[in-house]
């Protein structure tokens, strides 16, 4: 075989690797990063955007915006029948002051709208696959030894208000719509929740605790957790469930005294009773619990972590973190 023949062949091989993308909430804190990486791995990637600020923020990693709301049908509705594969990491908002039941409670409702309108537009697409991101608050309280996707759901804080969610994924998924469902644990990262704790430390304000208890978190660096749903794109199994964890999962209070070790800012904390708790940060970010959760069969697919554990992975998202906002 003449030696260009090779070069094509390997071009070939790698241009079929290749996927058209279609993303729902690429322009939020976990989105993004999977943008970055989809981008770098050579795919196409359109993005679902509702702003002129989150299409301008898309394009400048790289991807496509399409003008659309997932509360309304749209033209958005037929480019994501278009797609290749479909990922969906758009929700309501979570984070960012007091979570009252009502708030949780529309949240509960818009996201099981917003699901409706991207899911029953690729019923009888050509889609090869849709990654929809979930959480483990649906799984929500879980004891040693670490449980894996076939636990019995417990749901806890958000958990409860996405379990209808799931339930309506299901009969989508029972219609023949080819699924695979990741459930990121906490994802830490220089944005979202764990950006609010950053800065309050850096602040010097006094962290706030619960009294008598100090939950063990399954966590996950927002890196590797971008890196493990664009590997699960991949490798993942239709109609299969992933858990996206650490090898080990920290207390509450060691995130926060590691994220103090490397801001270099004493830690402060002050522990209130759950009552209190309750009319400072609402129902739902107080009902605290034991995550324990095994990352198996998310490692039985190939997947390696940057960043296995808090111990490494949180001076990266400090450095990170200061670094944005130095600029
Ligand atoms: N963050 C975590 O620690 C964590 C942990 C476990 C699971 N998860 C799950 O991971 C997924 C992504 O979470 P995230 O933290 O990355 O979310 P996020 O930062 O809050 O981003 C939400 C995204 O959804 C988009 N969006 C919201 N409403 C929309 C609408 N009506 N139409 C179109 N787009 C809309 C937002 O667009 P705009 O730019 O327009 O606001 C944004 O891109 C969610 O399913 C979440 O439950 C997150």
């Amino acid at each position: 075989m003449p030696w260009y023949k090779h070069i094509n062949t390997a071009l070939e091989e790698r241009i079929a690797r290749l996927a058209r993308l279609f993303l729902a909430g690429g322009s939020g804190f976990i989105g993004s990063a999977f943008v970055r990486h989809a981008v770098a791995a050579g795919h196409a990637v359109q993005a679902l955007c509702r702003s002129e600020r989150s299409a301008a923020a898309v394009q400048a990693l790289g991807a496509q915006p399409v003008i659309g709301d997932l509360l309304q049908a749209g033209a958005w509705q037929a480019q994501a029948a278009q797609a290749q594969i479909v990922l969906h990491f758009a929700q309501p908002k979570t984070f960012g002051g007091r979570v009252s039941k009502a708030r949780a409670l529309r949240y509960e409702a818009d996201r099981q709208v917003m699901d409706r309108n991207l899911l029953s537009a690729l019923q009888g697409s050509a889609v090869e696959r849709v990654v929809y991101v979930s959480g483990t608050s649906y799984y929500g309280q879980q004891d040693p030894p670490p449980k894996d996707e076939s636990a019995e759901p417990n749901p806890r804080g958000w958990g409860p208000y996405i379990v209808k969610a799931i339930q309506q994924l299901e009969t989508f998924r029972a219609a023949g719509l080819p699924i695979v469902t990741v459930f990121p644990s906490s994802v830490y990262g220089a944005g979202s929740w764990y950006a609010e704790i950053l800065a309050s430390l850096k602040a010097g304000r006094t962290q706030l605790t619960l009294a008598r208890r100090d939950p063990t978190l399954a966590t996950v660096h927002v890196e590797d957790c971008a890196r493990a749903i664009l590997h699960l794109m991949e490798h993942g199994t239709i109609g299969e469930r992933y858990i996206i964890c650490d090898d080990r999962p920290p207390k509450y209070s060691e995130i926060l005294a590691q994220s103090a070790k490397a801001l270099n800012v004493p830690l402060k904390t002050r522990a209130v009773p759950l009552w209190l708790g309750r009319i400072i940060a609402g129902p739902v970010v107080t009902d605290v619990y034991d995550a324990h959760l095994s990352n198996a069969r998310l490692r039985s697919t190939g997947f390696r972590f940057q960043f296995p554990t808090i111990e490494q992975g949180i001076p990266d998202v400090v450095r990170t973190w200061l670094s944005a906002q130095a600029r």
